[in-house]
């Protein structure tokens, strides 16, 4: 695919602050944008960072036919960069697409797209360690249309940022009955821009009570443990680590989950995905067998959980020093990450 490309004439680079990133509050360089319109893809463009104008009639602003995805690049000891299992994110970003009634992006863009502008702009990804370029690839409806129907028109971008540690220290969470994040038939399982929306009423007031995370449970029986936050999440009761199973289609594929679990498989670790209750993970701290918790994502990749509330309930966790699996893990995926491990499984997308 040919790209056209427009430099800025002075890169911002060199104004990043790599001892203070804080997340999405900075942009790169660079841009990508590639329109759909009659059927197909036009040629994509690379311009400098910027703006972008519509009319207020653009059918995503009103209907919500809007998806994206967050992927990591990495620099390595000899400055070589790599990307963390971008086609995973392409294949998902697909099937957010297909149930948002949007066109598939082919690979051509969207792999071929980043890895263009990370090249770049491979002066942003930063070196130090835990820190990372985050990669915002992003769809959305551009029918200049108030009809509600499926669009016919679409833009596809990819933005990115520098990124740091995303939580300081381990997490309070607040275990959300009232508020449901996705139910069986809906579109919990796609990284539709809706289902956010959606969670920032019940998350302002979870933050206004002093916790930073919702633990979500399932939509018919409310009990059944979904995903924290914007994470997937992970047990581990006695020497087992159980995650909830993707059967519901209410829980997202996290690529970061599914590392976590290969990784704990390959150590030897019995990992289950099934159904989880809170009945269960209360019954197992009853018992003492309650040793771990932590969220997995992109943006956090491990987020230990330091305490629950459960209606008014505190569980709390036991002290950070005898986490042996999200510490493990950590370093496990750092090490992959920064190359200081040999990738055997090749998630790392080689750029440049
Ligand atoms: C992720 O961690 O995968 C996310 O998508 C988080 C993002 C919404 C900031």
């Amino acid at each position: 695919m040919n790209i056209s490309t427009l430099k800025v004439t002075d890169s911002r680079a060199n104004q990043i602050d790599a001892n203070n990133i804080q997340f999405g509050r900075t942009y790169s360089d660079h841009m990508l944008i590639a329109d759909y319109e009659d059927g197909h893809w036009k040629q994509p463009q690379i311009v400098p960072y910027g703006d972008i104008s519509m009319s207020p009639a653009t059918s995503f602003i009103h209907y919500g036919q809007s998806i994206f995805e967050g992927i990591k690049a990495y620099k390595n000891a000899q400055g070589n960069i790599s990307i963390f299992r971008p086609k995973d994110n392409w294949e998902r970003f697909n099937v957010s697409a297909e149930r948002m009634a949007m066109p598939h992006v082919p690979e051509d863009i969207f792999i071929d797209g980043m890895k263009h502008l990370i090249t770049l702009d491979k002066d942003w990804v930063p070196t130090s360690d835990g820190c990372s370029l985050y990669i915002r690839p992003f769809m959305f409806a551009t029918d200049e249309f108030i009809g509600v129907k499926p669009a016919e028109k679409f833009r596809f971008m990819i933005i990115t940022s520098p990124a740091g540690a995303y939580y300081s220290k381990p997490t309070r969470i607040y275990v959300q009955k009232q508020y449901i994040r996705a139910f069986p038939g809906g579109i919990g399982f796609t990284k539709a821009a809706g289902n956010y929306g959606a969670c920032m009423l019940p998350s302002l007031q979870t933050k206004q009570m002093g916790y930073d995370q919702i633990l979500w449970v399932d939509g018919l029986e409310h009990k059944y443990v979904q995903e924290i936050g914007t994470m997937n999440v992970f047990f581990k009761l006695g020497d087992k680590v159980i995650t909830p199973d993707l059967e519901a289609g209410t829980i997202l594929a996290g690529v970061t989950r599914a590392s976590v679990m290969e990784l704990l498989r390959d150590k030897g670790i019995t990992v289950e995905e099934r159904p989880l209750s809170i009945d269960e993970i209360v019954a197992a701290h009853e018992k003492g067998e309650l040793r771990e918790a932590f969220g997995t994502g992109t943006a956090a990749v491990i987020a230990p959980i330091a305490e629950l509330n459960y209606e008014g309930n505190m569980i709390h966790l036991p002290a950070e020093e005898t986490w042996e699996v999200s510490s493990w893990l950590k370093k496990e995926l750092a090490d992959i990450r920064y190359g200081r491990k040999v990738d055997t499984k090749n998630w790392m997308y080689k750029i440049c």
